[in-house]
């Protein structure tokens, strides 16, 4: 396994230079700038449930974003107190076009003072602000001006001038925006093309980021104690980074290039994840990350399942589907107290397992399998587990197994 994952470096830095499609957009930015003004009107909402719980990292992308602005509203220069002040509390009595008014306000203004009165790590509250502001727009359904907000929050953070003093949450603030960015353009149905740009980019700043030491020389914000201790060659994880943030780009990108059927390229990605979030002992990762790995050999073992049937890929399909099992299962017995994630990818490693020694023809397991998957899918409510593991359970009864012909 270990050698299928550093080819996986390999390829994957490999396929991310085969997309030279990745520009940087470079834009001199004039103050005071007004998005609202040119946009066109909101367009249709698309949900993409996966996304909805993609990147943990970017809390600051959600409605928290509003309370870490209350509680610090005295960081942030007067001229803008009132206004975010205003904004934040529209906001939660549900009184967004009001919130949206005083948030564009407070960016604009925000935009027009020198960026040194911003403080430490200046740029986490430039962006913060656009940040808060596009989450109001989402949140008012109107994805395409949040989409142009984001677009020029990264731009302030990819000027040449502005690149080389960011600190490392400060750049982890571009990878977060830039897969929002990934993540609506896909439901404002943009190119393929434009969703890929920035998904890569924020892959490759993320390469970038734990590969060597940032920028930053405030020390205390960087922990080189685990140098090495990964198995990605360039990893140098500062503590900053949790392995829930490091994961999500590559898990993003992974299912793009899954979704367009570019398994080729998909799959170092969610090799890179995997790595990343069970790296290999004596490095410990929570429970959580563990079981959000196994659910990525889940994913991966379905993937290698979607070409045709051989022997090998029946034989590599399985044997991450096992090992996706075995992870949950030590994660489960490692954590403290249930974990919601845990316990749905271990219901659905049992059923992927009986499915295989079922396909095998090995009934007897396939059967006590099912029956654990089913046993358990009850246990937490999951409906699709318990049906799909029944309708499995009564198909074995009926002598009509699962067999697959190999081509
Ligand atoms: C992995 O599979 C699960 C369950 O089918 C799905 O919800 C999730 O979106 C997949 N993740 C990726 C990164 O493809």
């Amino acid at each position: 396994m270990n050698s299928i994952r550093q080819r996986a470096g390999k390829l994957l830095l490999g396929s991310l230079k085969r997309n030279a499609m990745v520009h940087r957009p470079s834009l001199s930015v004039t103050r005071p700038y007004s998005i609202l003004n040119q946009l066109p009107p909101a367009r249709r909402r698309i949900i993409t449930p996966w996304f909805a719980t993609f990147l943990l990292g970017g809390v600051v992308l959600s409605g928290y974003g509003g309370f870490i602005l209350y509680q610090t509203l005295t960081m942030w220069p007067p001229e803008v107190r009132s206004d975010l002040r205003n904004a934040v509390r529209a906001k939660h009595k549900g009184d967004l076009e009001s919130s949206e008014q005083h948030f564009h306000r407070a960016w604009n203004t925000i935009q027009t003072l020198p960026i040194d009165l911003l403080g430490s790590q200046p740029y986490l509250k430039l962006t913060g602000m656009a940040v808060a502001l596009a989450d109001v727009l989402e949140l008012s359904n109107k994805k395409q001006n949040a989409y142009d907000v984001y677009v020029h929050a990264l731009k302030l953070l990819q000027q040449d001038q502005v690149k080389a003093t960011l600190t490392g949450p400060e750049r982890l603030r571009a990878v977060a925006i830039s897969s929002k960015l990934g993540e609506l353009a896909k439901e404002l149905k943009r190119s393929k093309t434009e969703e890929e740009k920035w998904l890569v980019w924020a892959v490759e700043e993320l390469l970038r980021i734990v590969k060597g030491p940032s920028k930053d020389d405030s020390s205390e914000d960087v922990d080189y104690r685990h140098q090495g201790s990964f198995n990605l060659p360039m990893l140098a994880l500062p503590s900053w980074i949790s392995k829930t943030d490091i994961g999500a780009p590559l898990e993003a990108l992974g299912s793009f290039y899954a979704g367009s059927g570019r398994l080729d390229f998909a799959m170092p990605l969610y090799l890179q994840a995997i790595s990343l979030l069970i790296p290999p002992a004596p490095k410990k990762s929570t429970p959580e990350d563990r079981c959000r790995g196994a659910q990525l050999m889940g994913n991966l073992s379905e993937m290698i399942m979607r070409g045709a049937p051989t022997p090998e890929t029946l034989h590599q399909a399985e044997a991450w589907a096992s090992q996706a099992l075995a992870v949950t299962k030590k994660a489960r017995a490692d954590a403290s107290k249930p974990i919601v994630q845990c316990e749905e990818v271990y219901a659905a490693a049992l059923f992927n397992v009986a499915t295989f020694r079922d396909m095998a023809g090995d009934k007897k397991v396939a059967r006590s399998l099912y029956r654990d998957g089913l046993e358990h899918a009850r246990s937490i409510g999951m409906t699709e587990g318990v049906v799909e593991a029944s309708r499995a359970l009564h198909r074995l009864d009926m002598g009509d197994g699962a067999e697959v012909k190999m081509s």
